[in-house]
């Protein structure tokens, strides 16, 4: 104990005397400390490291060259409120000259856009994600000119996307998604040449989506879905063709047809048109999308007939709720090794589901076969799907014994309803999040579950709570 002491005079000297020591800048340790005041809550203690007097290089989360502080990263686990950091975004981290990227993700950060960002001129990247920043963007943002990364994604603004963002030409990636963003897309976000990922999905944005995308040769990742945008998919998004790899236009407003052109995207990976109002048929030329691994077309007024992929494996496929008579389940889906999600809702399947036999059942987590003319039994199907999370197949002509039926633990969403099922409801149902079997020919007294009478109305001789008690 008593060469403590000296030690410390040791380190002291090393300190003073060696000029490329770690110890951090001033002006970042007091920055950092400035936005450590600034946060009320800290359940997880990740700033427990930040200590005045000790190197901030060393502080969780911060990065150094030179001894200045270039980056900062925090980040919380999504829906884990204990690991979050509350409060505001000092201004005083703008007292961290050297700072080139701000990356705060999944925290519970509020307050207005923070203005701090134009006191840093070497900032480059900045991810905001999954934060409560809220109020406007403002109009002075264009001054922000040498950004090449700006994600707000997941927060609170609100108003106009700003026409200045337009004098942002640097960046390569802008995600305003997630926001409550509204009015039409600035016509001058066409200056921002070098975009390679554009995303303003989960917002409420509206009017036509601007044809303006020969602007872009090198974006890769188009993300408008969830907001009000009407009109025509525009052509120059046919331009994009050689890189495109995520186009996702699904729950807009969208009328017309869906163009040829997207026949011709060899790079596409997901095609998202759901939820819109397109009509006519789907290309044959999508034979061509021999890449596409995500394709979403449902609820739409899409017709007949649907082209056979060339896919080697699809992973997720959703065709539901159009006008499409596919009669069976296509043999490019049957042989996939990879597919996860089979979405194919009143799609004019006649099927006997025992003769259905999948290539490979190992990944699949969600079978929705509503609405269809699918007769037979699902208890082959589902002794095979080892993972399965939901299974809707309600509106076919299912004939099968319940209490057969394996009930896997990965299980949540079960609906039989409106089918020919016989039996019992057996016990293993209770730990379904959802469950439905109303309207088959099931009877016998119901085991304990939260399901209210609705999932199980309508059958033969079902009793007991929530039904009528048995006799
Ligand atoms: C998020 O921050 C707000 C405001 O600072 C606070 O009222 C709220 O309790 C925080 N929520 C969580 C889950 O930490
Ligand atoms: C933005 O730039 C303009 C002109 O260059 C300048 O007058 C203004 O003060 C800047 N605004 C901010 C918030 O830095
Ligand atoms: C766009 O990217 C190219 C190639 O990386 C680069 O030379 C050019 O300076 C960038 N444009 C802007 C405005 O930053
Ligand atoms: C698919 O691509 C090939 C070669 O790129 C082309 O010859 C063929 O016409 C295309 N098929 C369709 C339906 O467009
Ligand atoms: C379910 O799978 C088990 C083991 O793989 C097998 O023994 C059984 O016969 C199967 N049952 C049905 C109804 O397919
Ligand atoms: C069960 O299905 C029936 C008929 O399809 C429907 O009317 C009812 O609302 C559903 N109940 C639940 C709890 O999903």
């Amino acid at each position: 104990m008593k060469n403590l002491p000296l030690l410390f005079l040791a380190i002291l000297t090393f300190r003073c005397l060696n000029p490329v020591s770690a110890a951090c800048h001033v002006d970042d340790e007091a920055g950092l400390l400035a936005f450590k005041s600034a946060i009320t809550a800290d359940p997880s203690n990740k700033l427990s490291s930040w200590i005045k007097g000790t190197d901030c290089c060393t502080w969780a989360g911060t990065n150094c060259l030179n001894n200045r502080v270039t980056s900062l990263s925090l980040s919380g686990q999504p829906d884990n409120p204990s690991t979050y950091l509350s409060g505001k975004i000092s201004p005083s981290l703008s007292k961290l000259k050297f700072l080139n990227g701000i990356y705060l993700q999944n925290l519970n950060l509020s307050g207005p856009f923070p203005d701090l960002l134009f006191g840093l001129p070497d900032l480059k990247y900045v991810y905001i994600e999954h934060n409560k920043l809220s109020g406007r963007i403002p109009n002075t943002i264009g001054n922000l000119t040498q950004l090449e990364a700006l994600s707000f994604y997941y927060n609170r603004f609100t108003g106009p996307i700003p026409s200045s963002i337009s004098k942002l030409t640097r960046l390569t990636q802008l995600n305003l998604g997630g926001n409550i963003l509204t009015g039409s897309i600035p016509s001058g976000i066409q200056n921002l040449k070098n975009l390679t990922l554009f995303n303003l999905e989960q917002n409420g944005l509206s009017g036509p989506i601007p044809d303006f995308f020969t602007s872009f040769p090198e974006l890769r990742v188009l993300r408008l879905s969830g907001n009000y945008f009407t009109g025509k998919i525009p052509a120059s998004i046919s331009a994009l063709a050689p890189k495109l790899a995520y186009l996702e236009l699904g729950h807009n407003a969208l009328t017309g047809q869906i163009p040829d052109f997207l026949g011709n995207f060899k790079a596409l990976d997901t095609l998202n048109l759901a939820s819109n109002k397109l009509s006519g048929v789907v290309p044959q030329k999508f034979a061509n999308l021999t890449k596409i691994f995500n394709l979403d077309l449902s609820r739409n007024y899409l017709t007949d007939p649907f082209p056979e992929l060339n896919v080697r494996g699809i992973e997720s496929l959703d065709l539901s709720y159009n006008s499409f008579h596919l009669k069976q389940i296509p043999k490019w889906v049957t042989s996939s090794p990879i597919i996860y999600s089979l979405k194919l809702a009143k799609c004019g399947i006649k099927l006997k589901l025992d003769d259905w036999k999948p290539a490979e059942t190992y990944f699949y987590d969600y079978i929705d076969l509503s609405e269809n003319e699918i007769s037979g039994s699902p208890v082959g199907l589902l002794n095979r799907t080892d993972f399965l999370v939901g299974f809707w197949a309600s509106g076919n002509k299912l004939k099968f014994d319940l209490e057969k039926l394996r009930i896997v633990k990965t299980l949540k969403y079960l609906d039989l309803s409106r089918n020919l099922v016989f039996g019992k409801v057996p016990s293993g149902v209770s730990g379904l999040e959802r469950l439905n079997v109303s309207h088959n020919h099931l009877c016998g007294p119901l085991p304990a579950t939260k399901f209210g009478a609705s999932a199980f109305l309508g059958n033969d001789c079902l009793c007991g709570a929530p039904l009528d008690l048995c006799k």
